[in-house]
């Protein structure tokens, strides 16, 4: 039998690791499960339905966890969940490995293993644990609606008796999987969509969705894209190219939605003060590059800046915002991991720890970091077992989230 627990998330996070639909499965899979009293409520899962499924309730975070083999979390563990855990139990989450490796090693010397799924290979066996891209759909989705929701005008052009309303101008800057979802979310209600990315591959995916595709297509375009299939940072030259034709093309849009990444890089800079300038009162810019420094100048985390007039929203966590959804697919992305980690027969753990899965997401075990990247940022600071040779999703970094770069093992979508 495998304990898998599940503590309460904190204050800020909406979302859980764990719904009815993914203890039923885990169950049938030989998994005895506690979680948290109220852990789900703002997602709208009840006790009782955890119960029905076959979940016990536990009264506290350190009951949850106590007996666990496993224990889910959206975020990463409070000390105390991770103090309250068997030694050798394994926490897995979205862990945010780049940033703040002090409090990650202090998580790592208590003895419990550590699971990034971040850093999940982009591999095709994976992608039903790709919590990036489970995340980032929801979030392309809700930054349009969140931009809808506050646009002071209509966005599907309407015929009336008393005249015509215009359809609006979105424009999606960066088409990777928010991009893409962007799109789709602002097509369906109607606006006029441009997309710009920098890499060739996605001028078919954007006509595809019925929107059209500006870019600087010079020598470089074409070759900007990586063998992983992320973008690469620009020359200045290009920079400068591709901030003309923005400058030109954003003075005439209502609402822009920027997602554009690099990994290993600060999110580029594409939107500059004067295109802000440029924008007509009442324009919208949802920077969901806002974590990784932004997309537009101006931008904050957290916050709706408003300069002459334009809004910029720098919300955090919009998956967070979509809870439901978010939550359900986070589990199953949680789901399909530990299945990966059960002997089907046996119904026991096993882990694998020459699996690519487990090599590419697991940070810490045995009491250190082997995560040879966070053991870098450590830098010497004793007691750190950096791998030998790191998994190559870590190797090329892997994904931070929020400060690191993004793994490169991406393999052939299917
Ligand atoms: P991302 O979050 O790293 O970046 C978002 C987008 O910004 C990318 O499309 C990138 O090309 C673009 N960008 C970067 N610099 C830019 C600039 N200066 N100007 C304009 N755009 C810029 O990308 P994400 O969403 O992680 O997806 C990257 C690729 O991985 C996509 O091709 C996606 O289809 C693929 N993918 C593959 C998966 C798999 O095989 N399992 C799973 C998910 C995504």
């Amino acid at each position: 039998m495998i304990a898998i627990g599940v503590p309460a998330e904190d204050q800020d996070e909406p979302r859980i690791g764990l719904t009815p639909e993914t203890v039923k499965k885990l169950v049938k899979a030989g998994a005895k499960i506690r979680v948290r009293s109220g852990a789900g409520l703002r997602s709208h899962f009840s006790d009782d339905q955890y119960k029905e499924a076959g979940a016990e309730i536990a009264k506290s975070d350190a009951d949850a966890v106590a007996d666990a083999d496993i224990v889910l979390t959206v975020r990463r563990p409070s000390p105390d969940i991770v103090k309250s855990m068997k030694k050798g139990a394994s926490a897995i989450g979205m862990l945010d490995p780049f940033s703040d490796a002090e409090g990650l090693d202090a998580l790592a010397k208590t003895g419990v293993a550590l699971f990034a799924m971040e850093l999940m290979p982009r591999i095709s066996r994976a992608q039903s644990m790709d919590v990036l891209s489970s995340q980032s759909n929801l979030a392309g989705y809700k930054a349009v609606v969140d931009a809808a929701a506050a646009f002071e005008r209509a966005l599907p052009m309407m015929m009336t008796a008393a005249g015509t309303v215009p359809a609006a101008r979105i424009f999606v800057m960066g088409v990777g999987v928010a991009g893409l979802q962007a799109i789709a979310t602002a097509r369906r209600l109607g606006a006029i969509v441009t997309a710009t990315d920098v890499r060739p591959a996605v001028k078919e995916q954007v006509a595809s969705l019925g929107a059209k595709f500006i870019a600087v297509e010079d020598e470089e375009f074409k070759q900007a894209e990586t063998s992983g299939g992320y973008a690469k940072e620009m020359s200045d030259a290009y920079k400068q190219k591709q901030a003309a034709l923005v400058a030109e093309h954003v003075k005439n849009q209502d609402i822009v939605i920027t997602t554009a990444l690099i990994p290993g890089r600060p999110a580029p800079k594409l939107i500059s003060k004067a295109m802000i300038e440029s924008m007509r009162p009442g324009s919208i810019i949802v920077d969901l590059a806002v974590e990784r420094g932004g997309n537009a100048e101006l931008a904050k985390p957290g916050e709706i800046v408003e300069h002459e007039g334009v809004r910029i929203f720098g919300k955090l966590n919009l998956p967070g915002s979509v809870p439901v959804n978010a939550s359900s697919l986070y589990a199953r992305n949680l789901q399909a991991f530990v299945e990966a980690l059960i002997d089907k027969e046996k119904k026991t753990l096993v882990i694998n720890f020459e699996d690519e899965l487990v090599k590419g997401t697991l940070i810490a075990r045995d009491g250190a970091i082997v995560n040879a990247m966070i053991a870098e940022r450590l830098g010497g600071k004793g007691g750190h077992a950096p791998a030998a040779s790191p998994p190559k999703s870590v190797a090329n970094g892997g994904n931070g989230g929020k400060n690191g770069p993004k793994g490169q093992t991406k393999g052939a979508k299917s």
